[in-house]
C-alpha cells in the first residue's frame, strides 16, 4: 500500500518533471497593489494575474525579485522568461522585448509627506526628487525637468526600490517622489505620505517576454482575453483595489 503510494508519487513527479514547464517570472516587490511581499509571499495584483494566466496556460510559476531596471537585462539574458512588474509599454523597451496585450492605464502622481505644504510647485523649485531608477517616473523627470534645466541632475535622486525612496522622503532626504499614480493612491493610503499632482501620461502596463518568444507571448495573451471574457479580471481587480 505505502510502496503503491511512494511510486504513484514518483510517477506524478516524473510526469510533472516531463510535461510541467516552469516559467520564471522577474518582478520589482516594492509596487503595492501590483506586487509587494506579504509574509514571505509575493502578492499583489501582476503575481495573481501571473497565477491565473499560468493555471490556463498549464505552467508552474517561479517568482524572483530583483531591481526594475535589472528586469528587462535578465529577460533579454534568458534569466527569467517574464517580467511581470506594472511595466509601462514603451516603444524604447518595445525595441527589445515583447509586451502583451496591455491590462492596465495608468498616470504618474507627485507624492510628498502627509504634514508637508509642498504642492505640485515642488517640481519646479529646487526640490529633491525621487524616482525609481528605469521607470517612465525617472525617465519622466529626466526628460521634462533635467532635460529641460528645470531641475539639478544631481537633485533627482534615483533609487533601486521604493522602499528605499520612500524612507528617504519620511527621513527628509527627498521632498518629492514621482511614481505610477496607482500606487502613489496606494501609499498615501498606507503611510504617511499625500498625493499633490498628476501627470497625465495615459501609459499602459503589459507583461513583457523575450523579444520572439512568439508561443509563450500567444499563451499569456490568450489567457488574458479569457480572463476578460470570463470576469476573473474583475475579481482580480476587485480584490486590489
Ligand atoms: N510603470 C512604470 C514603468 O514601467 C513603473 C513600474 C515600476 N514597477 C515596479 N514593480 N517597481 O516604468
Amino acid at each position: 500500500m505505502r510502496l503503491t503510494r511512494l511510486f504513484l508519487i514518483t510517477l506524478l513527479l516524473f510526469v510533472t518533471f516531463l510535461f510541467g514547464k516552469t516559467i520564471t517570472v522577474g518582478t520589482s516587490a516594492d509596487f503595492p497593489p501590483f506586487e509587494y511581499i506579504e509574509n514571505g509571499q509575493f502578492v499583489g495584483f501582476d503575481m495573481d494575474l501571473m497565477r491565473e494566466i499560468a493555471k490556463l496556460a498549464g505552467f508552474e510559476l517561479k517568482f524572483v525579485d530583483m531591481s526594475f531596471d535589472s528586469l528587462i537585462p535578465a529577460l533579454r539574458a534568458g534569466q527569467v522568461d517574464v517580467v511581470a512588474a506594472a511595466m509601462t509599454i514603451t516603444d524604447e523597451r518595445k525595441q527589445v522585448v515583447d509586451f502583451s496585450t496591455p491590462y492596465w492605464t495608468a498616470d504618474q502622481s507627485i507624492i510628498v509627506k502627509a504634514d508637508s505644504d509642498l504642492t505640485i510647485t515642488v517640481l519646479h523649485q529646487k526640490g529633491r526628487i525621487g524616482v525609481q531608477t528605469g521607470t517612465t517616473g525617472d525617465l519622466w523627470c529626466t526628460d521634462n525637468l533635467v532635460g529641460k534645466g528645470l531641475l539639478l541632475e544631481k537633485n533627482l535622486k534615483r533609487y533601486d526600490t521604493f522602499v528605499l525612496a520612500l524612507s528617504d522622503l519620511l527621513n527628509g532626504n527627498i521632498d518629492a517622489i514621482v511614481l505610477d499614480s496607482p500606487v502613489a493612491n496606494r501609499f498615501a493610503a498606507i503611510k504617511p505620505v499625500k498625493v499633490v499632482g498628476i501627470i497625465v501620461t495615459g501609459e499602459q502596463y503589459g507583461i513583457a517576454v523575450k523579444k520572439g518568444n512568439k508561443e509563450l507571448l500567444d499563451k499569456i495573451n490568450s489567457a488574458i482575453k479569457v480572463l476578460n471574457e470570463t470576469g476573473k479580471m474583475a475579481e482580480l481587480i476587485d480584490k486590489y483595489f
